[in-house]
């Protein structure tokens, strides 16, 4: 199955161009969708889960036309939202069979099965009578995607679920997307770019609206070797050097001075070459849609 956008744009009442002539095809596995704080992420999923709609552009999943359809979609898919509000004072357990009643899973037997499964998957099992208002940060994660896999969704969306998390629980839960991705199309935000790194089979990368990059990450990281140098500096160096090069990032060494990371085909001779990261990736995404005219990025 394959997800296609093509031309997503929405502007919100209020003026704010959310999304800009967005086209994008992903298929089965894990997707990664990374931006700052504003990029638009929660949009394009809401917009992806037909919560909202675009002004224009076309949205298909399989055969299935999402502006036309929406119906038909939501019956295959699974969203969880950035905020998932309150959970009710009732057991794990309990609060599925009442979610999976919802969904039009009728029989008792079936029931049973699904959530017995859902429960298995995400590691809840020891803890399903246990009130999901109780749940730890990371549990209540783990259970908002023991709900969305009620009925077996093929296309998945999760607006960045990792948020909060300790660094264990945040292990835990991208197994579970992990597992999960291997028959379904898995679409998760993030502005952590080590989320991705080891997850996911494709990436994008969404500023003001506007894709900036999609690649596997594998790609993007090779796409940058040898263009990657680092030097140190002190800290009133930097807007010196931010003038005269693309400087991706800057952190403090022990000594106060800055080590700094540039992105260059060549090096000055106290620059050093360096293996490039997705973090470098990321940033350089960033920097080339502050300096280009907006359309040309795309
Ligand atoms: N309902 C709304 N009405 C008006 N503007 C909105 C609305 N929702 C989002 N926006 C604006 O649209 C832009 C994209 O917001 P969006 O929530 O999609 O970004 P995001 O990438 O999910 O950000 P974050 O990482 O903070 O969750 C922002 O400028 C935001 O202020
Ligand atoms: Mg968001």
């Amino acid at each position: 199955m394959q997800l296609d956008l093509q031309q997503i744009s929405k502007t919100y009442s209020n003026g704010t161009r959310a999304l800009s002539e967005l086209s994008l095809s992903i298929g089965t596995g894990m997707f990664g969708l990374l931006g700052p704080n504003g990029a638009g992420k929660s949009t394009l999923m809401r917009t992806i889960a037909t919560l909202q709609q675009p002004d224009t552009g076309s949205m298909r999943f399989g055969d299935v036309d999402l502006l036309n359809d929406p119906m038909t979609l939501r019956k295959t898919l699974g969203y969880l939202p950035q905020e998932f509000g309150v959970y009710p004072r009732i057991s794990a357990e309990r609060l599925l069979d009442y979610l999976a009643s919802l969904k039009g899973i009728s029989a008792k037997k079936e029931r049973r099965n699904i959530i017995n499964y859902c429960l298995e998957v995400t590691n809840l099992t020891d803890v399903r009578h246990t009130s999901v208002s109780s749940y730890s940060g990371g549990m209540k994660q783990r259970f908002g995607i023991a709900q969305l896999l009620l009925n077996n969704p093929k296309l998945i969306i999760v607006d960045e679920p990792t948020a909060g998390l300790d660094p264990t629980e945040r292990q835990r839960f991208l197994n579970i997307l992990r597992a999960i991705s291997t028959e379904s199309i898995v679409i998760f935000s993030t502005h952590i770019v080590e989320d991705i790194k080891d997850l996911c089979t494709d990436m994008a990368v969404l500023n003001q609206g506007q894709l900036l990059l999609h690649t596997t990450p594998e790609a993007a990281i090779e796409n940058l070797e040898g263009k990657i140098w680092t030097t140190n500096i002190s800290a009133t160096e930097l807007p010196d050097y931010q003038r005269r090069y693309t400087v991706l990032s800057s952190a403090y060494n022990r000594d106060n001075s800055l080590r700094i990371r540039v992105l260059t085909d060549i090096g000055m001779p106290e620059f050093r070459v360096v293996s490039p990261t997705l973090e470098d990736v990321y940033f350089a995404a960033l920097q080339r849609s502050l300096t280009l005219p907006l359309q040309a990025s795309r």
